[in-house]
């Protein structure tokens, strides 16, 4: 979380003046210095009194505006118990100081976002003008990366820490919607990065640049986050009805006001993450590539399928070749099956990405990142499996909490993780090494019975696995997974 003292100090800032044709930071603090505010200029012939009984009124009268500033959405009474209390804080403080630049922050949303990039002339407040330069902004050195991919339910911190254990390098947050964010809802439990999470990112997924340009800027200023992500690639019907996810590699327009609007705030790099495409029929993401690039993009990462696509047929890596090739300055990753060391070989230097992005292989095997720079298959026993589950537990209890609905808590995520993991098969019983993402076996007794109960695709085994862990479920206790039709009761 970021320090409230430098929270203040970073609004405080905003009430700098400045010449708005330059922008260098040096310039701005010198005017800092010598022009007089607005305020002062008013009052300068004014007895010490009026002065300032004139500017307290001005004050207050500027204070009603502030009521819906930068958390337009944030409404105090809906903010869920999942923010932490610090975070009420700074999102309390914000709305208080900042409104103050109500109008002139929301004319510089619309101005940043349409075509062409404003021109200023004359002095406004230095918080319309003044970001940092590109080479003052932080920067990560994305190449070579093993990135752990954004995953709905399953990606939580818990299962993420395991993941850093075995090499990830990158991780993202679960999707987050820029709206429910900024209502304060539950998805700020979302947020939260563990600190083994050293290149941490936080996905948004949303159609409208201002709340994605809000809730980013919220986010800079209230999280610990290394980058921020632009989710294009989200499938699902009710998202991409509302012009989100996957919708925006078909608006190129709006997602480049969301794109230019969120880089107008941030001083941590934008990523941005999406598919070939909409329909099977029709690649986008070469098209789209070039503009993400000059809009100032720090990374994009393809996913080898179309929105039509979902997971019938296997990533297309012939085209990510093409993408990356469109990418030129800018780092693209491929993303789309990959399974074993030799997957992540043979995609790399088929495709020339600059780095890999690991989803459904991390769910199956987490170690896939220790076979990957190592080079190796690992033959992980039954019990070292367990073991990995035994830590997730802990992670669990951690972060969920280890009361009775901690426990409970942690019980449902592990059997979302379990409806993934039980498609591993054991490298020493493979006919031929290594298994493919696709490939699914036909039941089979394993070397032992751990290992044959482990591989079960049978709801009440995974409840079973849960048990050995967290006890006996409660009584009419009833699991359905999230990515799966597989229910238990
Ligand atoms: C359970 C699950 C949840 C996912 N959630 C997200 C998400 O929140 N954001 C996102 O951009 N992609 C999400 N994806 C897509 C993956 O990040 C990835 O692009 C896709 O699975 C292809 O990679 P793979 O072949 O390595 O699995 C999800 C995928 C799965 C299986």
């Amino acid at each position: 979380m970021a320090d409230s003292a430098e929270i203040e100090s970073s609004l405080q800032a905003g009430t700098t003046k400045c010449d708005t044709t330059s922008n260098g930071r040096s310039d701005v603090e010198k005017i800092a210095v010598e022009a007089p505010t607005e305020e002062t200029d008013l009052n300068k012939d004014l007895s010490p009194e009026t002065a300032n009984a004139n500017s307290q009124n001005e004050r207050k009268g500027e204070a009603k505006i502030k009521a819906q500033y930068l958390l337009v959405d944030y409404k105090p009474s809906i903010v869920s118990e999942y923010v932490p209390q610090e975070t009420k804080d700074a999102m309390k403080r914000l709305l208080e100081q900042n409104d103050l630049h109500k109008g002139k922050q929301e004319s510089k949303l619309t101005e940043v976002a349409s075509e062409p990039p404003p021109q200023h002339i004359g002095c406004v407040t230095d918080e319309d003008v003044i970001t940092l330069r590109p080479e003052e902004k932080k920067k990560i050195n994305f190449s070579d990366k093993l990135y752990l991919a954004p995953l709905t339910t399953v990606g939580n911190l818990p299962f993420r820490r395991i993941c850093k254990t075995f090499g990830a390098d990158v991780t993202c947050s679960e999707m987050a919607v820029a709206t429910s964010v900024l209502q304060g809802k539950s998805e700020w439990a979302l947020l939260k990065r563990h600190k083994s999470e050293d290149i941490f990112g936080i996905q948004l997924c949303g159609s409208h640049f201002e709340p994605m340009t809000r809730c980013a800027q919220l986010i800079q200023e209230t999280c610990d986050v290394d980058f921020i992500d632009i989710n294009c690639g989200c499938p699902i019907e009710l998202i991409f009805q509302k012009g989100e996810g996957c919708a925006l590699m078909g608006r190129s327009s709006r997602l480049g006001q969301i794109v230019r609007g969120m880089k107008s705030v941030l001083e941590v790099p934008l990523t941005l993450k999406m598919r070939t495409g909409i329909s099977d029929s029709k690649n986008l993401a070469h098209t789209l590539i070039p503009k993400l690039r000059n809009w100032g993009v720090d990374l994009v990462t393809v996913h080898g399928r179309s929105r039509e696509q979902r997971y019938t047929k296997l990533a297309d890596w012939d085209y990510i070749r093409r993408c990356s090739l469109a990418g030129t300055t800018m780092p693209v990753f491929g993303n789309g099956d990959v399974y074993s060391f030799e997957d992540a070989n043979h995609f790399k230097s088929l495709s020339g990405v600059s780095g890999l992005m690991v989803a459904r292989g991390a769910l199956i095997k987490p170690w896939i990142f220790t076979e990957i720079k190592e080079q190796r298959h690992w033959d992980i026993s039954s019990s070292e499996r367990m073991d990995i589950l035994r830590q997730f537990v802990n992670n669990g209890f951690e972060h969920w909490g280890s009361d009775h609905q901690g426990v409970e808590t942690t019980r449902r995520f592990l059997l979302e993780w379990l409806s993934f993991l039980h498609r591993y098969i054991p490298v020493g019983i493979l006919e031929r090494v290594p298994q493919k993402i696709n490939e699914r076996p036909p039941y089979y007794f394993a070397r032992d019975e751990l290992e044959t109960l482990m591989a079960s695709s049978n709801c009440g085994d995974w409840i079973k696995i849960s048990e050995m862990l967290l006890g006996p479920v409660p009584d009419n206790f009833v699991f359905l997974p999230k990515h799966k039709a597989n229910a238990y009761k």
